[in-house]
């Protein structure tokens, strides 16, 4: 029996304000796109469903959302499961998922990841002000934008990053939007430096471009175990190293560093050391850039850059599509949206695109390994994927 784990399917909806369809038909849309090209499906295909959703409860006054999804999806299967890990709970609920069918308990499983957080914006932004420490921290102003504006100020004081350097990095997350029809700002277009620059303040040095934005949408991913890839499809992707790693701190006074993420340097070398794979090996990768800033830090931490070179990397144009590494094609979180819930799942959907080469305009030439990384909290959790095109790696 193969121990692989391949992915077989994929769906993602258009992000954005989606006053036009409810909780459950964001789901079904993204469900039906990844389930609808497959061969040799029927509901009892699927032996396991994971739903990843962060805050249902506020936004859409609905709780157990797993249960909901078997109703959606007309399936009964053997293991589910709702995975609420606030912005990584996609990515996190792949890799349950991944856990199980490698255990050898199910074949085959789908994962819909999905959020409507305009829904109701106002407890949108409350769900996200219950991630941090909100005992000890929280009343102290800590919040995913003031917190990473910390992280921000110190990486510019420590090593020099500057305001342009921030700002690129929405530039390039904006070029890629407009190359995507299904991000949220895909009409928006392109935006210019001064733009982006020049934007209001959020939390100083954070200003609107700067940010991911309230997002809704979802996102669906097949995986299946790896001998049986090809009963589905042609040309699967397959999993060939996954990490995950969390600090014994939920907000910012317990890391080491606001910089420098131990956790995600870990999650990291488990997944390229499972993959057997070097930074030099990536060619393509989703990261979790929920603020400019870490977008930064995290081409150091996935070892692209050096520490303290993350801003050079992004000013030498390393990482956009005609760069060394292109990062965030799909526009990121910062253009293409951020509906929690879904966005790991949708990270996963954008590299296995450009794997199997349908990512039309900003498609990446020759991509065979791509990378995922997802983050939540003030980067104190962090989940990685490694995929390729190919079962071996070259
Ligand atoms: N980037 C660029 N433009 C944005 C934007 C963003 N992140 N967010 C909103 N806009 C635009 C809107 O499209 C709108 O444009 P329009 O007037 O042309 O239609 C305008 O700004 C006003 O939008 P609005 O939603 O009223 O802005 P806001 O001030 O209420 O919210 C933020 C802006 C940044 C505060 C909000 O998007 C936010 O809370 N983002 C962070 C979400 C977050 O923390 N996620 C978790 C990360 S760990």
């Amino acid at each position: 029996m193969s121990t692989d784990v391949a992915i077989v399917g994929t769906g993602v909806t258009k992000f954005g304000k989606r006053n036009d369809v409810s909780y459950q038909e964001l789901f079904a849309e993204a469900a039906h796109e990844a389930i609808s090209g497959l061969e040799n499906i029927s509901p009892d295909t699927f032996e396991g469903l994971w739903v990843s959703a962060a805050m249902p409860e506020l936004t859409v006054e609905q709780a157990h959302v797993g249960n909901l999804g078997a109703q959606i999806l007309g399936i009964s299967p053997k293991m589910v499961s709702r995975v609420e890990m606030a912005c990584s709970s996609g990515s996190s609920a792949i890799r349950n998922a991944w856990g199980a069918i490698k255990s050898g308990m199910i074949d085959t499983a789908i994962i819909v990841g999905l959020e409507k957080m305009n829904n109701n914006p106002v407890q949108a932004n409350r769900g996200l002000l219950y991630v941090p420490d909100v005992t000890y921290e929280g009343i102290h102003g800590i919040t995913a934008y003031s917190g990473f504006a910390l992280a921000a100020q110190e990486h510019m004081e420590k090593y020099g990053t500057t305001r342009e350097q921030l700002s690129s990095v929405a530039v390039k997350s904006h070029s890629n939007a407009a190359k995507n029809p299904k991000a949220q700002f895909h009409s928006m277009g392109e935006v210019s430096l001064e733009k982006a620059m020049s934007a209001r303040m959020v939390s100083d040095p954070l200003n609107l471009f700067d940010c991911s934005p309230l997002t809704d949408g979802a996102a669906a991913v097949v995986l299946t175990r790896g001998d049986k890839a090809k009963e589905f499809t042609d040309q699967p992707v397959w999993i060939k190293g996954a990490g995950q790693r969390v600090e014994p701190s939920i907000g910012v006074s317990n890391m080491d560093s606001i910089t420098d993420w131990k956790a995600m340097r870990s999650a990291v070398n488990d997944a390229f050391s499972m993959a057997n794979i070097s930074p030099s090996d990536i060619d393509v990768a989703e990261t979790h850039d929920c603020f400019t800033i870490a977008e930064i830090i995290e081409y150091e931490m996935l070892g692209l850059a050096k520490k303290g070179e993350g801003g050079k990397f992004i000013e030498d144009g390393e990482s956009s599509l005609s760069g060394s590494t292109p990062i965030n094609t799909s526009g990121g979180l910062k253009a293409k949206g951020h509906p929690v819930g879904a966005t790991g799942v949708a990270q996963i959907v954008e590299i296995s695109e450009q794997l199997r080469g349908q990512s039309g305009d900003r498609q990446v030439r020759d991509a065979k390994i791509g990378v995922t990384h997802n983050l939540s909290g003030f980067a104190t959790h962090h989940v990685v994927h490694v995929l390729s095109s190919e079962e071996e790696l070259r």
